[in-house]
């Protein structure tokens, strides 16, 4: 716990003429970003979303896109599924896109189809944390309201040495006094972008440029040399390994197997090659075993060659016969708490089979109107780059 708050001992001209030193910095420095043209509140939503768990370089073509499918709170509440989603397609954390169609509905029935101007009405929009509500209120709506996210952690808490550990949600609310106290009343807006800017730009987690830094003469830490000791925070847990067969099945008219996700829980809905969950130790077997067996087969498939029955068992849910199929690697992916490995083969696939509800075969050219997560895109990329 920290037991001084230091920002109390700074005195109402101490504040105003921090806010003015900073928000003048803001007026020069300030990054031209889309979502920046105008205060709409729509706009303004949908970037804060886009950007929680995204850096701005990536989001910035997303949200052209974005916008251009659905210019208006009411398109958005009527955007088909598939479209949404592939807007988002790449971004990850789905369940973001899928939010922000159901709190545009609310809008539209609850709200007159008019984004809510007040912190309490805004944090009831599906999605919406204290972050974004603030976000939009200071931005949107001028409401003097901090938007805290973890940039913004490392910037306050260098400025006041505070030392409450910002993974534990019970520290916020050390923040958000923090806040209330320097905050600029009637640029709420302008304040909480320098803070983001800030924070991306020179107050960044491990080198911080103090000497460029703006507002250095206001900042404990930099008077003691403590920057990299801030913001104070404990280690996340390592994600969890789970591992998986996938495989990229072929029939003979040049399609290929897409399985289609449940409707809940992670990539919901979503379409990936067929993956099969198994033991850490069969991974390896079939890892080890395959790196061997790669080494004699070409990639040209010897109709007839059948796969050992330990390893058809594995995908004993398509009973497909595969015929030869080669090993093209592994693929790897890290969602918030899990780590996915994939070991990928490519396989022929031969004989009448019904599929199940979730499952078709589809053709390459038309996989441009499937929604794929990044798992999938990534197993993709390793079957075009095996097949050159
Ligand atoms: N990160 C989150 N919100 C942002 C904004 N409005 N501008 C720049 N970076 C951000």
């Amino acid at each position: 716990m920290t037991n001084k708050k230091f920002w109390e001992t700074w005195n109402q001209e101490t504040v105003f003429s921090f806010q003015q030193e900073f928000i003048e910095w803001y007026e020069q420095e300030k990054r031209n970003l889309p979502w920046r043209v105008n205060l709409d509140p729509y706009r303004i939503w949908i970037s804060e979303i886009m950007l929680q768990q995204t850096r701005v370089d990536t989001v910035i073509d997303y949200y052209y896109r974005f916008m251009e499918w659905f210019p208006t709170i009411q398109a958005l509440a009527d955007a088909p599924d598939d479209k949404l989603l592939k807007a988002w397609e790449g971004l990850g954390y789905y369940s973001r896109a899928r939010n922000l169609k159901i709190a545009a509905q609310q809008i539209v029935t609850e709200f007159g189809g008019e984004m809510p101007k007040t912190i309490e009405e805004i944090r009831q929009l599906k999605g919406i944390g204290p972050y974004t509500a603030g976000a939009i209120g200071s931005i949107a709506f001028q409401l003097p309201e901090p938007a805290i996210d973890g940039n913004v952690m490392r910037v306050v808490s260098r400025l006041f040495e505070i030392s409450e550990d910002i993974a534990k949600s019970s520290s916020r609310k050390v923040f958000e006094e923090a806040m209330y106290y320097i905050i600029h009343q009637k640029r709420p807006g302008d304040f909480n972008q320098a803070l983001m800017d800030l924070g991306s730009s020179i107050c960044t987690p491990t080198s911080p440029n103090c000497l460029e830094c703006p507002i250095k003469a206001y900042c404990l830490s930099y008077k003691n040399g403590t920057m990299t000791d801030f913001p104070v925070k404990t280690k996340k847990s390592k994600p969890k390994d789970v591992y998986y067969v996938g495989g990229i099945m072929e029939n003979s008219q040049g399609e290929f197997l897409l399985e289609q996700r449940e409707s809940k829980g992670l990539l919901a809905n979503m379409w990936l090659f067929p993956i099969e969950e198994v033991t850490k130790e069969k991974f390896e077997y079939l890892q080890k075993n395959w790196q061997e067996k790669n080494q004699q087969l070409s990639f040209q498939f010897e109709e007839g060659a059948m796969i050992a029955e330990e390893e058809a068992k594995i995908f004993s849910d398509y009973q497909q016969v595969v015929w030869q199929k080669r090993s093209l690697g592994e693929v790897t992916h890290i969602f918030s708490h899990l780590k996915w490995h994939i070991l990928v083969f490519y396989g022929r696939q031969t004989g009448l089979q019904e599929l199940k509800s979730n499952q078709k075969w589809v053709k390459e050219i038309d996989f441009e109107s499937y929604v794929f997560p990044k798992p999938q895109q990534k197993m993709l990329e390793m079957f075009e780059k095996n097949k050159k």
